[in-house]
């Protein structure tokens, strides 16, 4: 495995691989959530790319940019086992210059839920994902729905600006007791990290009423408060939309993303499926 930290090395080993290339972004302290997708990524191509790059312009005024796991040693460990070709560890000046041209997000779909609570997060998560899908001239990039809005504007930043990649949406990865695997799971004391289940327990109401027959957000949405209210600290949102982000008031099989995003102490989650 090449391990590149500046962008003459990494552009070099780039290349060096023939055939086709997969290409795994993340902000590192990897789990079995980013593994999925580096294995898929392997499984697929001829190469895997992974790059990890806690990406600063995507973290918002007060948000966790100073505090966010750094395992540096453990990750490149990780990427070796799992058969990575070429490893990227870029700095922060290796990416970004001073006055910095951008790209944003579209209006509606990147300024709601996520966009809303956290605004300017998806400008500078784009304009750090065009980056590197140009630096890794991938066949095809791999990024899990449990960052589902992510995905959806990234398929659309592609499709907008006729960029070649494939974006291969991967499965939510799950500890067995239900808990989405992330990064920010490492904040969660053992008393946090019970109160956090209520957001997998909330999904997993909604998808059995959904089986029996019950498609009115309304009531799927209060039965899931219902489960989220007494344990998590704050709320922010439930919502159920179709797979362009826009509101359902029934849900439709095929079309639907339920998400949630809570803050359990001083850790933000969230979580979703898609029916
Ligand atoms: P990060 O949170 O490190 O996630 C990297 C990739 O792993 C994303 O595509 C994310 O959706 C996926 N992932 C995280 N947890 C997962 C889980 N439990 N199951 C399946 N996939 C999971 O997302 C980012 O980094 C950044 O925004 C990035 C795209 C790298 C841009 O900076």
């Amino acid at each position: 495995m090449v391990v590149a930290r500046d962008y003459e090395c990494f552009a070099e080993a780039r290349d060096g691989l023939k055939g086709r290339i997969g290409f795994v972004p993340t902000m590192g302290a990897l789990h079995e959530g980013h593994l999925s997708l580096i294995r898929r990524a392997k499984e697929e191509n001829d190469h895997v790319i992974v790059s990890i790059f806690v990406n600063p312009t995507q973290f918002l005024e007060g948000e966790d940019l100073d505090k966010y796991p750094r395992r540096e040693e453990a990750d490149r460990k990780i990427c070796e086992l799992a058969g990575v070709d070429l490893l990227y560890l870029p700095t922060t000046d290796q990416i970004y210059e001073e006055d910095e041209l951008c790209i944003g997000a579209p209006k509606r779909r990147g300024y709601i839920l996520e966009g809303a609570r956290r605004p300017g997060h998806f400008d500078g998560m784009l304009q750090v994902v065009m980056k590197l899908l140009n630096l890794s001239r991938a066949d095809r990039a791999y990024f899990g729905k449990k960052d589902a809005q992510q995905l959806v504007l990234i398929r659309q930043m592609v499709r907008n600006y006729f960029m070649k990649v494939q974006i291969v949406p991967c499965e939510i990865i799950r500890d067995a007791d239900g808990l989405a695997l992330s990064s920010r799971n490492l904040y969660l004391s053992p008393e946090e990290r019970r109160r956090a289940l209520s957001l997998s327990r909330s999904l997993k109401r909604a998808a059995k009423l959904i089986q029996s027959g019950q498609h009115r957000s309304e009531v799927i949405r209060a039965a899931m408060r219902g489960i989220l209210e007494p344990e998590v600290t704050e709320l922010e949102y439930v919502a159920i939309v179709d797979r362009d982000f826009r509101p359902l008031e029934e849900v439709e099989l095929g079309n639907t993303i339920i998400l949630v995003a809570a803050k359990v102490g001083e850790t933000r989650l969230i979580d979703n499926l898609w029916v």
